[in-house]
C-alpha cells in the first residue's frame, strides 16, 4: 500500500483519555504495520505540564492497557516513542500558539513534513472554536502553494442541536475549507460498517431485494451493557439520542439505505448518505409521542452483583430525566424506502453488548405450510453484526426431518473470525490513516451532520417542551422498557433479542 506523504500530527487535548486509549494504540499498530509516512511525528498538545520523557512513559501504558493480551515489543515501542512529542500550553490563549507554531517548524524541518499538518482536537467541543481561531491567528491553517496541507480532525458531539451544530459549521469554515475538515464518527472506521457498502454494491444477489417490495422493516440496534461509567457529567447533558443515534446509528442507516455511487470516491459516496439523511421524514411532537419510547436504568441485581441505578452514578442528579435507553420508529420518505419502518433501539446497561442490523424480508405471499410465520415472525433475516462476533447471517425457514411439515429457522452464518489471519484493525487506525491520506469518504460532511440534527432537534424539543412526557425506568440487564416493543403495530413483530435479560430483579416503573 502506498504510504501517506511526510506529516506532523498535533492532537490538542493530548493529555486526556482519548489520546492515550485509543489514539496513541491505533498510531502504534500503523507504526508497526508500517504504515505510517516514511518520517513522521506526533505533536501532544495540553495544558498539563509534561517533558517528551515524560508524556512518552504516559503514551506507552496506554498502549500497554490497551493491548490485554500483547505487551508491544519493547524495542519497537522505544522506536515508536522517539516520534512523540510534548508542548504544554494554555490552549484559550492566542500567544501561546506562536510556541507551537516553532516547534512544528521545527519538527517539519527534522521530518521533512513540509508543512503537513493533522490537527486533531481531542478537547470539550465547547474548545472547538476557540482552538481553530487560535490557529488562524498564527496563520497555522494555511496550506501554501508547494502543496502541503493542513487538515483538523474534530470528535464527536459535532454540535448539541441543528443551531449549534449550523454555528459550529460556520465558524470552522471561517478557518478551514470544507475538505480541510474531517468530523470523526469511529463507527464508520469499524471494518464492519464499512463492509456493508462491499456486501451491497460487491454483490448482486441482495440488492434486487434491498426496496420496499421485499424488505418489511429495518432494526438497529446498538446496546450495551456496560452503564455510564465516569462519564456521568458529560452523558447527563446528552443521553443516548444524542450520544448514539445522531451519530453512529444515522450513520449506519445512512450506509443501508443509500442508492450505489457513481464511483467509489468520497464525493460520490457521501452524496449519496447525505441524501438518506435528507430523505428521513420529520417528526411532529405527536409522532414523537407514538413512536419514541425512552428509558433510563434502574437499580438492579446481576449475578449477585449490585448494580447502580443510573440516578447513583458519579456527577448524575439524582432527578435527573436524562435517557439511557431510546427505541424509535421512522420512515425515509423516497421511491427505494416509502412505508418500510426503520427502527433504532440503543441502551446502557442492557443484557450484553452488541451492534448489529436486521433486515427483516417480507413473508411469502401464501403461507403454504401450517407452521410457517408461527415460530417465526418475520420470515427471512438478513443480520449484519458489526460487533462483536462480526459477520452476517441470514436467517430462513428449513423443514424439519420427519413426518408432516414442521419448519424450523435456520441460518447461514458468516463470521470475520473464519478468515485465517485477518488483522480487524481498530476504527481509529483506518480513520487516521485515511486522513493522512487525504481520503475523507468516512468522515461525516457539514451537510450530512445537519440533516442528522434537523431529524434528532425536534425530538429533543418535544421532550424539553413537554418534560411530562414518560421516561420509563428498566432495570440494569434487561432490554429496555417493555414501551419499545409497542413500536411494532403488529403484535407479531418485536425486536431480535441476541439474549436474554441478566436479571429478574429490579423494577419497571415510570419515572
Ligand atoms: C461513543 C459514545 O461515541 O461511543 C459512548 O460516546 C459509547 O457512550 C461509545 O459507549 C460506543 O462505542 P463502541 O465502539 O464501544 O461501540
Amino acid at each position: 500500500m502506498e504510504r501517506p506523504a511526510n506529516s506532523i500530527l498535533t492532537i490538542f487535548g493530548a493529555s486526556g483519555d482519548l489520546t492515550k486509549r485509543k489514539l496513541i494504540p491505533a498510531l502504534f499498530d500503523l507504526f508497526q504495520q508500517k504504515l505510517l509516512p516514511e518520517k513522521f511525528a506526533v505533536l501532544g498538545v495540553s495544558r498539563t505540564e509534561y517533558s517528551d520523557e515524560s508524556f512518552r512513559e504516559k503514551m506507552a501504558s496506554g498502549v500497554k492497557e490497551s493491548r490485554d493480551q500483547e505487551t508491544p515489543q519493547s524495542e519497537t515501542m522505544s522506536n515508536f516513542l522517539k516520534h512523540v512529542y510534548y508542548e504544554s500550553i494554555e490552549t484559550e490563549n492566542t500567544d501561546e500558539y506562536i510556541r507551537i507554531k516553532k516547534r512544528l517548524e521545527n519538527l517539519y524541518r527534522e521530518y521533512q513534513a513540509g508543512g503537513n499538518t493533522i490537527y486533531y482536537l481531542a478537547l470539550p467541543p465547547d474548545m472547538y472554536e476557540k482552538v481553530s481561531l487560535n490557529l488562524k491567528q498564527q496563520g497555522l491553517q494555511q496550506q501554501n502553494e508547494s502543496g502541503n496541507w493542513k487538515r483538523i480532525i474534530i470528535e464527536k458531539p459535532f454540535g448539541y442541536d441543528l443551531t449549534s451544530a449550523i454555528a459550529l459549521n460556520h465558524k470552522l469554515h471561517e478557518v478551514f475549507q470544507e475538505d480541510q475538515i474531517y468530523r470523526i464518527d469511529h463507527y464508520l472506521g469499524k471494518e464492519t460498517v464499512q463492509n456493508v457498502l462491499a456486501f451491497r454494491f460487491a454483490n448482486g444477489i441482495f440488492e434486487p431485494l434491498w426496496n420496499r417490495n421485499y424488505i418489511h422493516h429495518v432494526e438497529v440496534t446498538g446496546a450495551e451493557d456496560n452503564g455510564v461509567e465516569n462519564r456521568g457529567r458529560y452523558y447527563d447533558k446528552s443521553g443516548a439520542l444524542r450520544d448514539m443515534v445522531q451519530s453512529h446509528l444515522l450513520q449506519i442507516v445512512g450506509l443501508i439505505a443509500m442508492e450505489s455511487p457513481p464511483s467509489f470516491n468520497p464525493t460520490a459516496v457521501r452524496n449519496e448518505t447525505v441524501k438518506v439523511f435528507q430523505s428521513i421524514c420529520q417528526m411532529t411532537p405527536e409522532k414523537v409521542l407514538h413512536n419514541v419510547v425512552r428509558g433510563q436504568y434502574m437499580a438492579s441485581e446481576i449475578r449477585g452483583e449490585k448494580i447502580p441505578g443510573y440516578r447513583e452514578e458519579k456527577n448524575v442528579p439524582s432527578d435527573s430525566r436524562t435517557e439511557t435507553f431510546v427505541a424509535l420508529k421512522f420512515y425515509i420518505d423516497n421511491w427505494r424506502w416509502g412505508g418500510v419502518p426503520f427502527f433504532i433501539r440503543t441502551g446502557k446497561r442492557l443484557p450484553t453488548r452488541v451492534t448489529e442490523v436486521v433486515i427483516h424480508f417480507k413473508r411469502t405471499p401464501h403461507r403454504l405450510f401450517r407452521s410457517q410465520y408461527t415460530s417465526y415472525s418475520s420470515g427471512n433475516k438478513l443480520i449484519i453484526r458489526i460487533q462483536p462476533d462480526e459477520g452476517i447471517l441470514l436467517n430462513f425457514g428449513m423443514k424439519l426431518p420427519g413426518a408432516g411439515f414442521e419448519l424450523k429457522e435456520v441460518s447461514m452464518d458468516f463470521h470475520y473470525s473464519d478468515l485465517a489471519d485477518i488483522y480487524l484493525p481498530d476504527a481509529y487506525e483506518r480513520l487516521l490513516l485515511d486522513c493522512m491520506m487525504g481520503d475523507n469518504t468516512l468522515y461525516a460532511r457539514a451537510d450530512a451532520v445537519e440533516a442528522c440534527w434537523k431529524f434528532i432537534t425536534p425530538i429533543l424539543d418535544t421532550w424539553k417542551e413537554n418534560p411530562e412526557q414518560k421516561i420509563y425506568g428498566y432495570p440494569a440487564g434487561t432490554w429496555g422498557p417493555r414501551e419499545a416493543s409497542d413500536l411494532f403495530e403488529d403484535k407479531n413483530e418485536d425486536w431480535r433479542y441476541p439474549c436474554k435479560n441478566l436479571t429478574g430483579q429490579g423494577e419497571y416503573c415510570e419515572l
